[in-house]
């Protein structure tokens, strides 16, 4: 068969990939520690899944409109208002299948074949396969790990070109978990606008973050013309196989997306969404728990692994995720790469990790610390004696 070649530009998610063959080496009876899947390992909270259950004896489980139920995007505009002090309408908010459907519609919307999208590397790998798609070029920024990998609007303004179209910002960033300051998030859209480029801003850990407050860049003043909020409830509330998300941005762009999403998907599950409303107008509490957990956790693993020889580990700022450098294994036991130290890792010493080639980095590996204190024990003591190993 011959498929098309838009197909052919992309590959699998290979963080996807990498949950697989985690999930195939389980099935066969492997002990894996799997550290690899960027997923809450909490389960939803309970007011969130009795509102599904309330959902379906109710019956509520037709078709609703593509973007979603007035009282799901009346429950987004307020949450995000409440908790960023933004001003959206419900018009200017589309609810979708995940965070990822959000800027898969996104793109869908703006990118043509030879547009530009800026994008800072390292990078959550979707983006690139989806510019990629749509026939954009993804225009890499690269952050350096002896600055935390942050990013700067001088950074972002040297890759501009007459075709760009959109700046990509993820903050706090997966797989980094870099966080973009106020101040210099608010230059990177000062400079944006005034190009008249579109800042998407990626929200989808926005409430994990470690020595700052949530913010987003759309509560900035005069910023909603030149911005897109993608946002999800996967993280934040543990609802990642429920697929909610949501997209906030101009009212003639969500109309687009609309267009797009009531010939694709039609609308996100019903029962989802009435999940989705619990969630955004009930208590935060469940969240400041799991980021207090978050918080323990990355003080144990960036420490544990700073303190294995070969390991240097920036500390991240925000999200749940640790992107440790082993260039300093390269070289040993046949390893010369951070795909060869994922590989070799997983199938000699069964920890699952995301090698950096997955974000556009060749010298890291992501540690998802999304996981147990007593499997994030195990799998650094794992990683240690691997290291320890390589000769
Ligand atoms: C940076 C970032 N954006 C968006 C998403 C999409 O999440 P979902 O589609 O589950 O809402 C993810 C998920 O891993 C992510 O890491």
């Amino acid at each position: 068969m011959e498929f098309s070649e838009r197909v052919g530009r992309i590959s699998e998610s290979a963080t996807m990939a990498v949950t697989a063959e985690a999930g195939r080496l389980k099935r066969a009876g492997v002990d894996v520690v799997a550290l690899g899947a960027g997923e809450p390992d909490f389960p939803t909270p309970e007011s969130i899944k009795q509102a599904a259950v309330r959902a379906i004896e109710s019956n509520f489980t037709r078709y609703t409109a593509a973007g979603g139920i007035p009282e799901l995007k009346e429950a987004i505009v307020a949450w995000h208002a409440r908790e960023f002090g933004t001003s959206y309408a419900p018009s200017e908010c589309i609810a979708t299948v995940g965070g990822k459907h959000a800027i898969f519609n996104f793109l869908a919307a703006l990118v043509d074949r030879g547009t530009e999208v800026i994008l800072p590397v390292p990078y959550w790998v979707t983006f690139f396969d989806v510019i990629n798609y749509y026939g954009g070029t993804p225009v890499k920024v690269v952050t350096k790990e002896s600055n935390a990998f942050s990013l700067t609007a001088e950074d972002i303004e040297s890759a501009i070109t007459d075709r760009t179209k959109v700046v990509v910002v993820n903050s706090p960033n997966n797989p980094s978990g870099a966080v973009v300051e106020r101040e210099e998030f608010e230059r990177i859209l000062a400079l944006t606008a005034s190009r008249g480029i579109m800042l998407l801003s990626d929200e989808c850990y926005s409430h994990f973050v470690y020595s700052s407050k949530p913010f987003s860049i759309a509560a900035a003043a005069g910023a909603k013309p030149n911005v897109a909020v993608a946002g999800s409830l996967s993280k934040t509330f543990a609802m990642t196989g429920w697929r909610l998300g949501y997209l906030l941005g101009p009212a003639e762009l969500i109309g687009n997306v609309n267009k797009l999403q009531s010939h694709a998907t039609s609308n996100p599950t019903s029962i989802a969404q009435k999940a989705a409303v619990e969630a955004l107008t009930g208590s935060m509490d469940a969240v400041y728990a799991m980021l207090g957990k978050y918080r323990e956790r990355r003080e144990y693993v960036v420490a544990a692994l700073n303190d294995i020889p070969g390991v240097r580990c920036p500390q991240p700022n925000g999200a749940f995720y640790a992107y440790p450098n082993v260039s300093a294994c390269f070289g040993m036991g046949g390893v010369d790469s951070s795909m060869d130290f994922a590989r070799k890792l997983l199938s000699e010493a069964h920890v699952a990790l995301v090698p950096g080639e997955a974000f556009g980095t060749s010298q890291q590996i992501r540690l998802s610390y999304a996981a147990s204190m007593a499997d994030l024990r195990e799998g650094i003591n794992r990683i240690r004696s691997f290291i320890a190993g390589l000769t």
